[in-house]
């Protein structure tokens, strides 16, 4: 039997305009698209931003999976044999799926666990991966801070390191963006006010979204925690300029 091709489809960061005519396309055509939520009282994230566009397809499944944000592998690990049965079950039928992010698919996405076992477990299906904008850009330009040019090197990680890793990327790079930062915003600034950078540090909240956030002066929000979707971007411009003969 003909088996049915599963898609991961990035959504981009947030801004309904800001998801790719390739990504609407797939979601309007798919037989049936996976809604992912932190347990069964939320709602989908992503599915948020992609519902109005997508609109009613009618014979399309919705399945919302629940991918719980626990750090106890026996948690995650059920929830997933869960996921990919679901999966599985409707792909060896003969159905399109597809797998939605926030984002791009390939950048901290749970998709990559659902992509790296079905090439594994699965190699006689086909699989297709749809790129969105990442948040690594939008909520830079969002906050008007260009990444990098020239020579610049840019460090991307999640902030859940320890300050001391921290602080020997902050001063091996020339922008950092750290992702994932609301429950250690704290320690974030400690960092960062310690390293002498808070002037070249921008708070970046649901970049795009209705409830975007933008500080520019991170000492107002010292000692807090962030929201769900945050990320610091640390732009210290020391090497920047090549164009003009500056930043060697
Ligand atoms: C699980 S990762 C998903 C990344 C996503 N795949 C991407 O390409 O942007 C979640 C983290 O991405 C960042 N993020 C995602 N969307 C964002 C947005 N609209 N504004 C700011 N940060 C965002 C935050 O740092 C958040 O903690």
């Amino acid at each position: 039997m003909k088996r049915g091709t599963l898609y991961g489809v990035g959504l981009g960061p947030g801004a309904a305009d800001l998801m790719t005519l390739r990504a609407l396309d797939c979601l309007r055509k798919v037989d049936c698209i996976i809604l992912p939520r932190k347990d069964e009282k939320s709602s989908s994230v992503s599915w948020n931003i992609a519902e109005e566009s997508v609109g009613l397809i009618p014979g399309q499944e919705r399945l919302f999976l629940s991918f719980p944000m626990s750090r106890d592998p026996k948690v995650t690990t059920r929830a997933w044999n869960v996921a990919v049965k679901e999966i599985r079950d409707r792909i060896f039928a003969g159905k399109s799926v597809a797998f939605i992010s926030v984002g791009d698919p390939f950048i901290y996405s749970s998709f990559i666990y659902l992509y790296e076992h079905a090439q594994k477990s699965w190699p006689e299906i086909e699989i297709k991966v749809i790129p969105g904008v990442s948040s690594i850009s939008a909520a830079p330009i969002a906050a008007g801070v260009p990444v990098a040019d020239g020579r610049e090197r840019i460090a991307i990680i999640p902030a859940v390191y320890n300050k001391d890793d921290l602080r020997t990327i902050i001063r091996m790079f020339d922008t950092i963006i750290l992702m994932k930062a609301s429950s250690v915003m704290p320690e974030i600034v400690e960092v960062i006010e310690s390293e002498g950078l808070m002037d070249k540090s921008i708070y970046v909240a649901s970049a795009t979204m209705d409830k975007e956030q933008i500080v520019t002066d991170i000492r107002t929000i010292k000692g807090k925690r962030g929201m769900y979707f945050s990320m610091v971007v640390i732009a210290k411009k020391d090497h920047s300029g090549v164009l003009f003969g500056n930043g060697v």
